[in-house]
């Protein structure tokens, strides 16, 4: 007889804590593609059942929650993490147990593991068409801002790379924020943005302290329209945060805006509005959370086990209709094909499109091709 017990599955994002508004939105997203699945029948018959934990957003927590999932919990796949140091502490664990992490976050790149797959962008899928994009349109003399911790120091210095390839091109500034910064923080930073006078701002700070920085922004007087902040971790999630007045104008580059115009993502926002309400806020992170799930259980399907040596072959190439597009998981380096697109933040609260492209990029983790241009795009007209 057919095996239908229930598929138990790992589920650890931040629920609370610094980062936990995206948290929450990788949660819902994760569980919006098991109820869909789920009511399509499951898995050949079987239920998804997410075995879910709080990581509180602190690195030794999503070890600890990682280990009880593999060792006592006895799952096999565990969907989760956002912060980069969240990820390098659950990546040992998984490796030693040899189980598999579904990762849906942008990302620095310059990692590659057996054991883990990929979704978010890395940086040749999102900073190198930023850098490209901001040194066009407003010139390329760059302050960087970011967080404390690994994620920012290397994002920025990956951007750093991109922009000083430009003529007469400056790095002004690089400070760093803990994740609890406040307004008061980043006031104190204003006065020598407005000193030295960069052609605009890159921001990798992370979690709820993205209010704080671009509410200090809009209180110093300094205008989006000749000096915006540009970023890859500014969703519409941190938007919520911070209100729209206090976004406006200011850019994002990422594979995953709500604003696309396609009918999966239509379909996909209808069905979170009937699971969730309003509570969710849809952005980058929650869109790779959701079609990672699909990726998994379609490839359940045909391994009947996700046990990694069996399952990975199936998830390997495979490929799926997601919100953002047709994305396909690479099959040599474990990360995902997407679609890099930059968004302005408009007076909804939501990103107008200004540029995209027109073909799913490769993933290049390692970015071998270190270098501007290698973006195929439509090139919408710039109302900025
Ligand atoms: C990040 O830490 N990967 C956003």
């Amino acid at each position: 007889m057919a095996n239908k017990d229930p598929i138990r599955i790992g589920v650890l994002f931040s629920e609370t804590g610094a980062t936990s508004t995206i948290g929450r939105s990788q949660m819902q997203g994760t569980l919006l593609a098991i109820d869909e699945i789920n009511q399509a029948g499951g898995v050949e018959g079987r239920e998804i059942v997410p075995v879910r934990y709080d990581a509180q957003s602190s690195p030794a927590v999503y070890a600890a929650y990682a280990e009880r999932l593999l060792l006592q919990d006895k799952v096999n796949v565990i969907f989760g993490c956002y912060m980069s140091s969240s990820r390098k502490a659950v990546l040992p664990i998984v490796e030693k147990s040899n189980k598999l992490l579904f990762y849906p976050t942008l990302y620095e790149g310059f990692e590659f593991s057996n054991n883990i797959i990929y979704t978010g962008a890395a940086p040749n899928q999102n900073s190198v068409q930023l850098a490209e994009f901001m040194t066009a349109n407003f010139g390329s003399s760059v302050y960087l801002i970011g967080s404390n911790y690994i994620y920012p120091y290397e994002s920025n210095r990956i951007m750093s790379d991109l922009v000083l390839q430009r003529p007469n091109s400056r790095k002004v500034g690089e400070r760093y924020f803990n994740l609890d910064a406040t307004e008061k923080d980043y006031r104190l930073i204003m006065t020598d943005i407005r000193d030295k006078r960069p052609d605009f701002i890159f921001s990798t700070v992370v979690g709820d302290s993205t209010a704080s920085l671009y509410r200090a922004y809009a209180e110093s007087g300094l205008d989006p329209k000749t000096m915006p902040i540009a970023s890859l971790t500014t969703s519409e999630a941190e938007i919520s945060q911070m209100g729209f007045d206090v976004a406006l104008g200011h850019f994002t580059a990422a594979p995953y805006f709500q604003s696309i115009n396609s009918t999966a993502n239509k379909r996909c926002l209808e069905w979170l509005g009937e699971r969730f309400g309003s509570s969710c806020v849809p952005n980058m992170c929650w869109e790779a959370a959701y079609f990672q799930v699909h990726i998994y259980a379609n490839a359940y399907r045909h391994a009947e086990d996700d046990e990694i040596s069996r399952i990975m072959p199936h998830i390997l190439g495979s490929e799926f209709e997601a919100p953002q597009g047709r994305i396909r998981v690479d099959p040599t380096n474990h990360h995902t094909s997407l679609y890099p697109r930059i968004g302005v933040a408009n007076s909804k609260g939501q990103f107008t499109i200004v540029r995209e492209a027109t073909r799913p990029v490769q993933p290049d983790p390692y970015m071998v091709t270190h270098s501007l241009g290698d973006w195929t795009t439509t090139l919408s007209t710039l109302e900025l």
